[in-house]
């Protein structure tokens, strides 16, 4: 969702705050804007469109100081222009803020500021906020951090905010609930953001806000107080770990491709340390200390969205077939609002790249009510995620930019792997078949690397169906959560409609829809499925659909009934998954590109839903 970043130092901060709205502008790109505070005024512009937008606009008319707000804007409320980007400003025009997150009792605070005369030019909930505040500083002789928390009290909702008032000059208060928000110390200089990744040329040094903190900085430096309970927080800063090499695009054209050829070596860093080829066993440390909690739970559940939804389907397939565990993997925007079966002697496993999707924790907060186990699985080092969970397990596949998931997910796969593993020869795997499994995860790195190579292969098979206004994809067994993966990732960033199927199931409906102009993408492993999807190609086939087969076994018959074959150079059935996706990631891209779609900021998208 939206992108906040903020400076509070001695230097210009507009360099700074441009800079980091690019490297946030995955986060929402409908608009942007940013506020300095110098000399007893608030300058601030705004522009409807992408960060460069507003790049030019301040290159026309430069604006400097030293303290500075700004922000990207994924649309809530109101659609995307200049009046409803942030920063917004209070009736005087003395007070400004950014916020991410959404205000839900928006409403009835704007007409009780309305009645006591307060108008509005935007269409937002954040316009209601900052007016609130200002309602409160003006009429209640509180200073500006206690009046933006009484503020807060009164808001439903959730919100990670930044704001400024010029009548306490050299002073800014920030404030989370529901949106995440970290804190840079520098020399001398603060920086705040909703995360990391604005920060890290600057300083290393982080401190993650947790839910509920109000930070102010000033010139003494910052102080952070629970909100909850009124406490001063004293908490260690925390290194960041990644380089800025990282987060760069360095020569691909677009951080998607770019994290698409990561997986060579993303996979290997998700495994490294954990897998053992001589006895054919999994080791996670994160989960360590819970282990004979989670192997004797009554249940399962995997909650996530999106994405990460799809490799916990992967999950269960594996945990099911190797731990013997009933496992139920839910969406998080499902699981949240309902009552689920679960005690304590449940086990819940969140999944999310960011660690900070809204469902995901919300998902995660209710298991807790319910005194269930939590664990976490996600990418981002000191996300909400890993800290709300009792225990987790990260994937370690680096800084995720595009905002179509590629090397975050075949990590999460892996680390699902590991889990089935790690159970697996507990319960039912021999250690002859866990070191054949072990064995051929290790050495994925290679098989990888052949489909890489292939990409101009898969790029001729996007030529030839790049008018296609729909694909279908199908696969059976672990194939059919890549089969919905790989449509996802197709619709997401070539705005092409497309579907995923249990290959069988196809014939109770999108079997309708197959004639000469219909891609079907079929996924026949070489396991005890081929010749079940086999069968469903020469279905599709008897009704002209394109067949594109995905495959580690090229036979004779296969290559009859199909136009083009992908194929996957899988030496196990179980990776062919993790493969397979590759090749589905590839085609996708190559399918946007050629339809010059713009691939890492796809429309309406933001990488990090932090809204329900
Ligand atoms: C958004 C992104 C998806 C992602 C999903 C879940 O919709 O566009 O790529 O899969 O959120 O995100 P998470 O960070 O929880 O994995």
């Amino acid at each position: 969702m939206c992108g906040i970043v903020s400076y509070y130092g001695k230097k210009n901060s507009v360099p700074f705050l441009l800079n980091g709205l690019r490297r946030l502008e995955y986060r929402g790109y409908d608009s942007a804007g940013i506020a300095i505070m110098k000399d007893g005024y608030i300058k601030t512009v705004k522009k409807a469109g992408k960060v460069d937008k507003l790049h030019k606009k301040i290159k026309e008319s430069p604006i400097n100081g030293s303290i500075g707000i700004g922000h990207t804007r994924w649309a809530t409320h109101g659609e995307p222009n200049d009046t409803n980007a942030h920063p917004h400003q209070d009736k005087t025009g003395k007070i400004f803020i950014i916020h991410n997150g959404i205000i839900e009792n928006f409403s009835t605070l704007k007409e009780v500021l309305i009645r006591k005369g307060f108008n509005f030019k935007s269409e937002t909930d954040t316009e209601v906020l900052v007016n609130l505040i200002s309602d409160i500083y003006y009429a209640d002789g509180l200073n500006f951090e206690q009046a933006v928390e009484a503020a807060l009290n009164q808001v439903i909702g959730t919100y990670g905010i930044v704001t400024f008032c010029i009548d306490e000059p050299n002073k800014i208060v920030a404030a989370r609930h529901g949106s995440p928000l970290v804190l840079g110390v520098g020399n001398d200089e603060y920086f705040i953001a909703s995360d990391t990744s604005p920060i890290v040329e600057h300083t290393r040094n982080v401190i993650y806000l947790d839910e509920g903190e109000i930070v102010t900085i000033d010139d003494n430096g910052y102080s952070i107080r629970s909100m909850h309970d009124d406490t001063i927080v004293n908490r260690e800063t925390t290194e960041i770990e990644y380089s800025i090499e990282e987060i760069e695009k360095g020569e691909f054209p677009h951080f998607m491709l770019k994290e698409i050829y990561e997986q060579e070596f993303t996979i290997k860093d998700t495994m490294r340390g954990r897998i053992d080829p001589v006895d054919g066993k999994a080791h996670l440390g994160g989960i360590d200390d819970h282990m004979n909690r989670i192997k004797d739970a009554n249940r399962i559940y995997i909650t996530a969205c999106g994405t990460s939804w799809h490799a916990g389907l992967i999950g269960k397939y594996l945990i099911e077939e190797y731990a013997g565990i009933p496992v139920h993997v839910e969406y998080a925007s499902e699981f949240r609002y309902r009552k689920p079966i679960i005690d304590s002697n449940s086990v819940v496993v969140g999944i999310s790249q960011s660690g900070e999707t809204a469902d995901t924790l919300a998902a995660i907060r209710k298991a807790k009510e319910f005194g269930a186990l939590t664990v976490g699985i996600c990418n981002v080092v000191g996300s909400s995620l890993a800290r709300e969970t009792d225990c987790g397990i990260y994937t370690h596949a680096g800084p995720e930019i595009g905002v179509a998931s590629t090397k975050a997910f075949t990590s999460q796969v892996t680390v699902l792997f590991l889990l089935s593993l790690c159970f697996g020869r507990e319960q039912n795997i021999s250690s002859q078949t866990g070191k054949k499994y072990a064995n051929a995860l290790i050495n994925i790195g290679d098989q990888v690397k052949t489909i890489l190579d292939e990409s101009d292969s898969i790029l001729n098979v996007a030529k030839s169906t790049v008018k296609a206004d729909n694909f279908l994809y199908l696969g059976r067994g672990l194939n059919f959560p890549v089969a919905l993966e790989g449509a996802l990732k197709l619709k997401e960033i070539s705005y092409i409609h497309a579907e995923g199927y249990p290959a069988a199931e196809m014939k109770h409906g999108p079997i309708a829809l197959i004639d000469e102009k219909m891609p079907v993408v079929c996924l026949a492993p070489n396991d005890r499925t081929f010749d079940k999807v086999l069968s469903n190609i020469q279905e599709v086939k008897a009704r002209k659909g394109v067949i594109i087969s995905v495959t580690d076994k090229r036979t004779l018959e296969l290559e009859k009934v199909s136009d083009y074959i992908i194929d996957v150079p899988s030496k196990h059935p179980k990776v062919f998954p993790i493969l397979s996706s590759i090749s589905l990631q590839l085609l996708a891209y190559h399918l946007a590109v050629l339809r010059e779609c713009d691939v890492d900021q796809p429309r309406n998208l933001a990488k990090s839903v932090t809204v329900e």
